[in-house]
C-alpha cells in the first residue's frame, strides 16, 4: 500500500487532539474527517487544524467511504459499538482506552476484528514512552533477572475529570479512578511481564470525595460537567495482584485523596536488579555496592510513537505493538478487581479467564 492512509478521529476531546496531531505528523497518512456529536466542539476543532471533513454523525462518517481508518476517542460505553460499526464498514480502528467498559464487549470487538481482517489496537500510549519502551528491553533481555513484583501508583489529590460528566457515571464510564488511570497502570505492568494470568486478587476501592461533590480536577473542562450530579463509581482503589509464575502486582490509584500530590510512576524489583519508570532510574549491584543509573532517552512524544506503529501495522503488516487481546485481559483483570473488593466487603478471587 504506497498511498497515504486516509485517517478520520471521533470525539474531540484531549486525547482526540493529540490523535489528531499525530496523524498530521505522519507521512503516511492524510488526516479528512473529524467527527463530535456537540457541532460546536467539532467546530472549533476541526477549524483549529485544519480539518476538511466535519460530522456530527459517526454513521454518516462511516458511510462517507472516505477513511481507511478511524481512531476513537469517544466516551467509554461507545467505544465497543463505533469500532465494530467502523471494522464492519472495512474501517481500521485504533481505540482509546479502556478497550470496553466490559470483557463481553471487548470479545465481541476481538471477533469482528478477526472476521474482518481488520486491524484494531487499543491506545496504550504509556507504552510507547522512551522510558517504558526502554525498560520494556531491560526487562525482556534479562538484564533486571527474573521480575517478582511491580509496584504501580497513579494517584491525583484533586483529580476527577469533570464531577457527573460521563466519567463519573458507571453506566458510560465502566468505572472511575481504576477505568481511567488505573487502565494504564494495568496494563504497562502486565505488559512488562508479558500478561501473566493472574492468580488471586484482593482489592479495596470506594468513593471518599466524589459522593460528597468533592475532590474534582480544576483542570477539567466544565463541559464535562452534566446537570445531573450522578456519582456511582470508585475513586480510589487499591489493589494486590498475585500472578501465575510468582510475580504480584501492586496498585495504587486514586482521583482524589488527602495526599502530597499528584504521583504517576512503576517501581519494578527483579532479582538482579531494578528500575523506577520517572526518571528510569536502574537499580543494581557493582563490585558489591548499589548502583543507580539513568539512562539519557531521546524526547518522544508516545502518540506519535502510537499512531506510527498504529499505521505501520495497518499499511506494512508490521506486528501490532498493542494487541487487542491483551487489552482484553486488561479489562478482565479490572472486572477481577471491582468484584474482589466492594466498600462493604473484600474478598479473595480466585481468577478465572475468558477463553480468548
Ligand atoms: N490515552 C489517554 O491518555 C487518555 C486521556 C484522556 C482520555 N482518554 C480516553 O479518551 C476518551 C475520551 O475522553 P475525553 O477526555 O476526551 O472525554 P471528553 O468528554 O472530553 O470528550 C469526548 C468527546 O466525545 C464526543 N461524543 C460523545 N458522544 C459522541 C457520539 N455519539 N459521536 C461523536 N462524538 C461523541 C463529546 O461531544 C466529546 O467532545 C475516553 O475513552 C477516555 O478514557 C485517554
Amino acid at each position: 500500500m504506497s498511498k497515504k492512509l486516509r485517517a478520520a478521529v471521533t470525539g474531540a476531546g484531549w486525547p482526540a487532539w493529540q490523535h489528531i496531531k499525530a496523524y498530521q505528523w505522519s507521512s503516511d497518512v492524510e488526516l479528512v474527517a473529524l467527527c463530535d456529536s456537540d457541532a460546536e466542539k467539532l467546530k472549533k476543532t476541526a477549524d483549529q487544524y485544519c480539518i476538511p471533513q466535519r460530522f456530527t454523525s459517526f454513521d454518516e462518517m462511516l458511510n462517507s467511504g472516505k477513511i481507511d481508518v478511524v481512531s476513537i476517542c469517544t466516551p467509554n460505553f461507545l467505544h465497543a459499538l463505533m469500532s465494530i460499526n467502523a471494522m464492519e464498514k472495512g474501517i481500521h480502528v485504533l481505540c482509546e482506552k479502556p478497550m470496553a467498559i466490559t470483557v463481553s464487549d471487548g470479545l465481541k470487538m476481538l471477533d469482528v476484528s478477526r472476521r474482518t481482517g481488520m486491524t484494531l489496537m487499543v491506545a496504550h500510549q504509556q507504552r510507547f514512552t522512551a522510558q517504558a519502551q526502554y525498560l520494556k528491553k531491560l526487562v525482556s533481555d534479562g538484564c533486571l533477572g527474573e521480575i517478582y513484583h511491580i509496584r504501580a501508583t497513579w494517584v491525583r489529590r484533586r483529580g476527577i475529570p469533570g464531577l457527573g460528566g460521563w466519567f463519573t457515571q458507571k453506566e458510560k464510564s465502566g468505572g472511575g479512578a481504576l477505568m481511567d488511570i488505573g487502565v494504564h497502570l494495568i496494563d504497562l505492568s502486565m505488559w512488562l511481564l508479558d500478561f501473566p494470568e493472574p492468580l488471586q486478587v484482593v482489592s479495596s476501592w470506594g468513593s471518599r470525595f466524589g459522593v460528597h461533590g468533592k475532590g474534582a480536577s480544576t483542570g477539567y473542562p466544565a463541559t464535562n460537567n452534566e446537570k445531573n450530579s450522578l456519582f456511582d463509581v470508585d475513586d480510589y482503589v487499591f489493589a494486590q495482584i498475585n500472578l501465575c509464575g510468582g510475580a504480584s502486582l501492586q496498585l495504587e490509584c486514586s482521583w482524589a485523596g488527602h495526599i502530597r500530590g499528584e504521583e504517576f510512576n512503576l517501581e519494578i524489583w527483579g532479582d538482579k536488579g531494578g528500575a523506577r519508570l520517572f526518571p528510569l532510574t536502574i537499580y543494581t549491584d557493582h563490585k558489591g555496592l548499589p548502583i543507580d543509573s539513568a539512562p539519557v532517552l531521546p524526547e518522544t512524544n508516545p502518540f506519535e510513537a502510537e499512531i506510527n506503529s498504529f499505521i505501520d501495522s495497518v499499511k506494512k503488516g508490521t506486528t501490532l505493538l498493542c494487541h487487542p487481546e491483551q487489552s482484553i485481559r486488561t479489562v478482565e483483570l479490572i472486572e477481577m478487581i471491582y468484584k474482589s473488593g466492594t466498600p462493604e466487603k473484600t474478598e479473595v478471587l480466585k481468577a478465572e479467564s475468558a477463553p480468548i
